[in-house]
C-alpha cells in the first residue's frame, strides 16, 4: 500500500527544513523508521482525514525526530514508533474522545510483536495520551511496568509527537509540549503538514479540507453540559436529548425513558437519539432507519457493554461515558444538519 510519507521522504520538498530530513535520513535507526512506515497496518487504523492515516504519519514522523533529538535506544524507539502508529486504533470519531486511549490499548497486542512488560509500557502510555497530563503517574502506575521513569519518557514522547500534529486543527499551543526538543519542531509540523496535504492532493485522496470536521465551540459546549449533566445525575439519555434540543432549538419531551440498564441494554445514547430524531422528523421511518444504519456503520454495535471502553464494570465512575455521550449526540446532530 502507498505510504503518503515515504513518498514525500523521497521528493526534495522541504525548503528551509531540508538539512533537518537529511539529518534524519542520516540517523543511526532511518532503517526502524521507514520500516515502520512500510509495514503499518493501515486498515487498523481509525479511518479519518483528521485521526486517520495522515495523522498516524506525521505522529510517526515526529516520533522519529523525538528519538533522534532525545537519543533514545534501539529498543525505545521501536516502542515509540509502535505507540505512534497505533495511539489512535481504539477512535469512535474525530470528537473530544479522551477514552480512546483506553480503547486503543484493547488493540495493540493484534498489533505489535512486542509482548510481556514492553507491550504493557506501551499500553500504559497509550492510554495516558488521550488523558490530562496530571493523571499520567495515577495511569501508568495502574499498569505493570518495573521502570516508571522510562514509561513515563516515552509517554511524554508519544503526547509530544501526537500533539505536534494538531497544527492540523489550527490548536497547536506550545507551552503544552513537554520537551524542548518537540518545541523547537513547531514551525516544521506546520510546514509538514502543508506538505502532507499537497501530496495527498497529487495522489487524489481525500485531504478533509472541504468538510468542517472540529468546529471547536460546538464540541467544547456540548463535552462541558455533559460534564455538567453527568455531575448533577442525569442519566446519558436525559443530556443526549436535551443537549439535541439545544443545539437545534428544538422543544421536546421524551417521556419513555430507556436508560442503561448495563449489561444487556441497548445503549441509552442510541435510544435517546432514535426518540429524539424520531419527534424531530414526526417519526419518519426512512430517516431513522438511515440514522440507525449510520449508527451501526460507525460505532460497529449498539450495546452498551461494547460501546462503553472497557465494557460493563462494576465500579466505573459516573463519567465513563462522558465520551461517548458526547460523541453519540454530535454524530446525531451531524446527521440532523447534514446536507443530502
Ligand atoms: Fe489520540
Ligand atoms: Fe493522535
Amino acid at each position: 500500500m502507498i505510504s503518503p510519507m515515504r513518498n514525500i521522504l523521497s521528493k526534495a520538498v522541504w525548503g528551509e527544513y531540508a538539512c533537518d530530513i537529511e539529518a534524519l535520513k542520516n540517523w543511526c535507526f532511518y532503517g526502524i523508521f521507514d520500516e515502520f512506515l512500510k509495514n503499518l497496518n493501515r486498515a487498523a487504523l481509525f479511518q479519518s482525514p483528521v485521526h486517520g492515516e495522515g495523522h498516524i504519519e506525521r505522529t510517526m514522523l515526529h516520533g522519529a525526530f523525538a528519538a533522534m533529538d532525545n537519543d533514545l535506544s534501539e529498543e525505545d524507539t521501536r516502542l515509540l514508533l509502535t505507540m505512534c502508529s497505533y495511539h489512535d486504533t481504539g477512535r469512535l470519531s474525530d470528537w473530544l474522545d479522551d477514552a480512546h486511549g483506553l480503547s486503543s490499548t484493547f488493540k495493540l497486542p493484534g498489533l505489535t510483536a512486542f509482548t510481556g512488560e514492553y507491550l504493557e509500557m506501551m499500553k500504559a502510555g497509550i492510554e495516558a495520551h488521550s488523558r490530562a497530563d496530571k493523571d499520567m503517574d495515577e495511569i501508568l502506575s495502574q499498569y505493570a511496568v518495573s521502570d516508571m521513569d522510562r514509561t513515563r519518557r516515552l509517554a511524554k514522547f508519544l503526547k509530544d509527537s501526537d500533539g505536534l500534529d494538531r497544527v492540523r486543527i489550527s490548536d497547536l499551543d506550545t507551552k503544552f509540549l513537554r520537551n524542548d526538543a518537540a518545541v523547537k519542531r513547531a514551525e516544521f509540523s506546520k510546514f509538514m503538514f502543508d506538505v502532507y496535504t499537497a501530496e495527498l492532493e497529487a495522489l487524489g485522496r481525500d485531504t478533509g479540507k472541504k468538510r468542517d470536521y472540529f468546529d471547536k465551540d460546538l464540541v467544547t459546549g456540548v463535552r462541558d453540559a455533559v460534564h455538567e449533566g453527568l455531575m448533577a445525575g442525569k442519566c446519558a439519555y436525559e443530556i443526549v436529548i436535551s443537549e439535541l434540543c439545544r443545539l437545534l432549538d428544538a422543544d421536546i419531551s421524551v417521556s419513555t425513558r430507556k436508560s442503561c440498564d448495563n449489561s444487556k441494554a441497548v445503549c441509552g445514547c442510541y435510544n435517546a437519539c432514535m426518540a429524539f430524531i424520531g419527534e424531530y422528523t414526526g417519526n419518519d421511518d426512512t430517516r431513522l432507519n438511515e440514522f440507525s444504519d449510520s449508527f451501526m456503520k460507525q460505532y460497529k454495535s449498539k450495546a452498551c457493554g461494547t460501546l462503553r471502553p472497557a465494557g460493563i464494570r462494576e465500579n466505573d465512575p459516573v463519567h465513563i461515558c462522558a465520551a461517548l455521550i458526547l460523541d453519540t449526540t454530535l454524530f446525531a446532530y451531524r446527521f440532523l444538519t447534514a446536507e443530502n
